[in-house]
């Protein structure tokens, strides 16, 4: 008796509450569905610029080859830190004359900047730590110099001994092999004549800069480091070593996202 006036309460309330969550249901979907912006529920604002970079990002097809945080194709490497990674000239180069099977992308001033401010956004997220590329463990840049000798024949002795002093020297201690050190974030040294002039090489040498120290290296030495440095810039492209698809190690089982620093850390869900 009393039961069915509870019933009719109940249906009174659980009609509007069933309402309620189908509502939630497709407010949700549809914001999954659409996808743009900064997320629900994430306080990482992104720049107008770097949204038009998101969009154009999509739309130029970057993801078919490239996944941020191992979400996306495999044929190029994982963007997700490559602000950090790749200096602004090498990333204007890329685009513009394209590199191995990337193609070039005659994108305007304004579209490259976009594309440039939306990487820094998402390098601000997080850090995804790829797996080192296989075959370059042994001293820095050994298997590179042993891959140009191959291909170019003999080097110049100055070179050689410029590369003898990286790979047996104290570099390897913090820098790596076509890669920034995912800890301490020491540069990718085949691309620091990329952005940096050969004086302003010499001036981190000498000086140190940062938490890089001082080389300790004298002047001939220094010239010779500056001349390996040289070369390998100039190579990069035939000597940095080709990552092979290996659907073995599929990138999302080996990327962790993991804080860039605290602010950024609140920036995640
Ligand atoms: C057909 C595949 C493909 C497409 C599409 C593609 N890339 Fe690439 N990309 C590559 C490959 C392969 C490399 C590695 C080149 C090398 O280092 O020799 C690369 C390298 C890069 C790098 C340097 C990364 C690093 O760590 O050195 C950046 C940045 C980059 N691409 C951005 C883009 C952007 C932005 C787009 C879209 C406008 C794009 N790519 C489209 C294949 C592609
Ligand atoms: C104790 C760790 C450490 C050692 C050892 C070290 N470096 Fe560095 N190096 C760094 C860090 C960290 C940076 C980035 C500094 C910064 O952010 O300002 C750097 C930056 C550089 C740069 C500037 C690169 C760029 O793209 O801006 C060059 C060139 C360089 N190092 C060369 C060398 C050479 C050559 C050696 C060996 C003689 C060496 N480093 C040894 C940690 C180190």
């Amino acid at each position: 008796m009393g039961n069915s006036g509870d019933e009719a309460m109940e249906m009174g309330w659980r009609w509007p509450a069933f309402a309620v969550v189908v509502a939630c249901f497709f407010v949700q979907a549809a914001l999954v569905w659409r996808d743009v912006g900064p997320h629900p529920g994430s306080s990482l604002a992104m720049s107008p610029l770097a949204r038009d970079g998101q969009a154009l990002f999509r739309r130029q097809g970057c993801k078919s080859c490239h996944a941020l945080y191992g979400m996306g194709g495999f044929l190029g490497p994982d963007l997700t830190n490559a602000a950090r990674r790749v200096p602004p000239a090498r990333f204007a180069q890329l685009l513009h004359d394209g590199a191995g099977p990337m193609p070039a992308y005659r994108l305007d001033a304004s579209a490259q900047a976009a594309i440039w401010a939306y990487l820094q956004a998402v390098d601000a997220t997080g850090q995804g730590t790829p797996p080192a590329p296989a075959g370059d463990d042994g001293p820095l840049f050994a298997a590179a110099l042993q891959r140009g000798r191959t291909a170019a024949g003999p080097l110049s002795a100055e070179v050689v001994a410029g590369a003898r002093l990286v790979g047996e020297g104290s570099c390897g201690g913090c820098h790596r092999s076509f890669a920034v050190d995912p800890s301490l974030r020491a540069p990718d040294l085949s691309l620091a004549r990329t952005h940096l002039s050969t004086d302003e090489l010499r001036q981190v040498l000498v000086h140190g800069r940062g938490l890089m120290p001082p080389s300790g290296l004298d002047g001939r030495q220094t010239a010779q480091v500056l001349a390996f440095l040289d070369w390998l810039s100039a190579h990069r492209d035939a000597l940095a070593p080709r990552r092979a698809l290996d659907f073995g190690t599929l990138p999302w089982f080996a990327y962790g996202l993991v804080p860039a620093s605290d602010t950024a850390a609140e920036t995640k869900r």
